[in-house]
């Protein structure tokens, strides 16, 4: 999709930038709502950074995604910022507002809840505890939004435990933190697990974890969502435990930029899902 001279502009800034999969997830949006806009991936080195947001406006961007490595860096340089991404100190969605002003925003731990809300309608949590694997910057955003969602408890296991620890200092009440050995452990009782790690995605160590101790009602989510269905998901399955798999986050999380950029509150279908999932990068 090219465009025309009048297209709505947005796109995505990380460095490499060429595994994005949002510009299929925004194409396959402006295509379905027949919006005449365009969404491009912008290969932004980290010293570049700066230039590039100030330049935005000149250049006619309405405004970006933000991946790896920027979500920290980019916070620093907006003039405003949402709340969630004030306590995560990260932003990955960038509006420029009409005063070329720029406002920043974490949409991350939205599209994981609305992930599971759409991915899991009959499952009716008490919210009592929830354990997280992992301690990056996806953790900590599934983390501020389970607190945010009133979960009692979240439980942070990780292979470094000192990060694991920051994350609680950083965003505590209600955190507590588990060994890595003792993952098995911090299960019992749980009524979600997330996997936010990179263990289990095609190319990556598979995760080595033992679904035992996790209650029959117990919800499992992972937020690799390539390959579709990973081991973990493949094993709570067998167990007879209800799944959520990564795809959703990704595609839910996109709702807010495209809404702020392109001025419609789009829909996740399965159409999309697929498309998605079968884009060329
Ligand atoms: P993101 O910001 O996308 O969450 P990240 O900061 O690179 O990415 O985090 C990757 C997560 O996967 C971390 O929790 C990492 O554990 P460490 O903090 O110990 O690095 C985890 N991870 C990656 N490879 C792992 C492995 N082989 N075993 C255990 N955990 C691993």
């Amino acid at each position: 999709m090219s465009g025309t001279k009048d297209s709505i502009k947005a796109g995505v800034i990380g460095w490499p930038i060429e595994h994005s999969r949002s510009p299929a997830v925004h194409r396959f949006w402006l295509q379905a709502y027949g919006i005449d806009g365009r969404y491009d991936r912008f290969p932004v080195q980290p010293d570049a950074l700066p230039r590039f947001l100030k330049d935005m406006q000149a250049a006619g961007i309405k405004g970006v995604n933000v991946t790896v490595p920027h979500k920290e860096a980019a916070f620093q340089l907006m003039d405003s910022a949402d709340e969630i991404s004030r306590r995560l100190s990260a932003v990955n969605t960038i509006e420029v507002l009409e005063d070329g002003t720029l406002r920043g925003s974490n949409t991350d731990g939205f599209g994981f809840l609305e992930n599971l809300r759409h991915g899991a309608p009959d499952w009716q949590p008490e919210k009592t505890i929830a354990t997280v694997l992992g301690a990056g910057g996806a953790a900590r955003a599934v983390v501020a939004a389970l607190q945010a969602d009133g979960w009692n408890e979240v439980r942070v296991s990780n292979r470094t435990e000192e990060r694991a620890l920051k994350l609680a200092r950083d965003l505590g009440p209600g955190i507590s933190v588990a060994s890595w050995e003792k993952r098995g452990i911090a299960l019992q009782g749980a009524e979600l697990l997330v996997n936010t790690t990179t263990l289990g995605m095609t190319g990556s160590d598979p995760l080595d974890l033992d679904l035992a101790a996790l209650p029959d009602q117990a919800l499992v989510n992972d937020i690799v969502y390539v390959p579709l269905k990973t081991a973990l998901l493949s094993a709570a399955a067998a167990r007879g435990l209800a799944i959520v798999d990564g795809l959703g986050m990704l595609l839910h999380q996109a709702r807010p930029g495209f809404k702020a950029w392109f001025g419609i509150d789009p829909e996740v279908t399965e159409a999309q899902r697929k498309y998605v999932l079968e884009a060329d990068l």
